[in-house]
């Protein structure tokens, strides 16, 4: 089992505000948030699973929970969050910008609602986000933090998931921009770009069925394992805590390799058995004379 990694108190005193808290790696983020002494806030659509999530963690870590119905892509439903948050908790100090769209399919297959969807909810979503609070920080001069989750097609592109890759790659520019642009402020922008994490999200909307099997995610990543949630949480935690407070405009890649394994011209050598190496080696060194 991975342990938490940061001192203990490392949030207290601080609120930290993490859009789908409720579910998957929001509620693991959350839930290692909170452990560490942070005031929470989560929010997403569902109150019912905001709800049950915020029991659970409080009684798991004995500290407040705010949950919170707001869907992203309504600027005043995400005004009233922050509202909301700051007459519970005083003050927000973070924002995690973790809610997600998403579900493979074919691009050419797509309506025009189903791009915008995706779009709307990962790029509009986080900017009303970022925009609302960003606005209150500056008006208050409040130091802040804002951690984007994006994933490693952002830099890269993907096929079967365009709508994403194109939200995800606006979401780490804004990480970016704003990190140069608002750094003035003492507000800091940082980015995670996780590899594969199994939730119940992600896996019913990118491998529903038999593509589980077919597609199992581990056979491509160098490590030969998918990721642990807690894994994620502590590097979370530790780029919303001060102890990164000079790291500012930076994603940082959690994917045991994978996204490289796929970009490295000979990474497919791994299935050459390790007999046949000799035989190559030979022929090479015969070729050479
Ligand atoms: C084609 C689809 C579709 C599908 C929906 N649509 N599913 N089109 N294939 N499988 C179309 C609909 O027909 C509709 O278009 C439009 O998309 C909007 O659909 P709604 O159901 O009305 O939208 P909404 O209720 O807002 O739900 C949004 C959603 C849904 C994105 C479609 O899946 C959702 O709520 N997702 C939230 C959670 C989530 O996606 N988690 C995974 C994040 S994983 P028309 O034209 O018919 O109106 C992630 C991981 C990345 O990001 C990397 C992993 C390794
Ligand atoms: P998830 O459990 O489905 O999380 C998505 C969350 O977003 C849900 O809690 C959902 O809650 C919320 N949400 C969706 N639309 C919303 C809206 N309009 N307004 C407010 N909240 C909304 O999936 P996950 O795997 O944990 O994904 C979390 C993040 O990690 C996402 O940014 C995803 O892109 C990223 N990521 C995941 C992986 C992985 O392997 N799991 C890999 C790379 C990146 P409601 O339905 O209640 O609104």
């Amino acid at each position: 089992m991975i342990k938490g990694a940061l001192k203990e108190d490392a949030l207290r005193g601080k609120t930290v505000v993490v859009t789908g808290g409720g579910t998957g790696l929001g509620k693991a983020m959350s839930s290692y948030f909170s452990e560490l002494g942070a005031n929470l806030v989560i929010t997403s659509r569902k109150i019912d699973v905001l709800e049950e999530t915020a029991r659970e963690i409080e009684n798991k870590t004995g500290n407040q929970v705010l949950a919170v119905a707001c869907d992203i892509r309504e600027i005043g439903q995400v005004e009233q969050l922050l509202e909301r948050s700051i007459s519970k908790f005083g003050q927000v100090d973070i924002l995690v910008n973790n809610a997600a769209g998403n579900f493979i399919s074919p691009t050419e297959r797509l309506s025009a609602n189903a791009f915008s969807t995706v779009i709307d909810i990962v790029l509009k979503g986080t900017a009303n986000c970022t925009l609302t609070f960003g606005k209150y920080w500056i008006a208050q001069k409040i130091p802040a933090s804002v951690l984007n989750i994006v994933t490693t097609y952002a830099f890269t592109g993907s096929g079967y998931v365009v709508p994403s890759a194109v939200a995800k790659g606006g979401v780490l520019t804004m990480t970016r921009s704003l990190a140069a642009e608002w750094g003035k402020y003492n507000i800091r922008h940082n980015a995670i770009a996780p590899g594969p994490f199994p939730t119940k999200g992600a896996w019913d909307r990118l491998l529903p069925g038999e593509l589980a099997e077919k597609f199992d995610f581990k056979n491509r990543v160098p490590l030969k394992r998918v990721g642990d949630h807690q894994e994620l949480a502590n590097l979370a935690a530790f780029l919303v805590s001060d102890f990164a407070g000079y790291i500012n405009g930076e994603v940082i890649t959690i994917d045991g390799g994978e996204w490289l394994q796929g970009a490295g011209q000979m990474n497919g050598m791994e299935a050459v058995p390790d007999e046949m190496w000799d035989m190559i080696e030979s022929t090479i060194r015969k070729n050479n004379k």
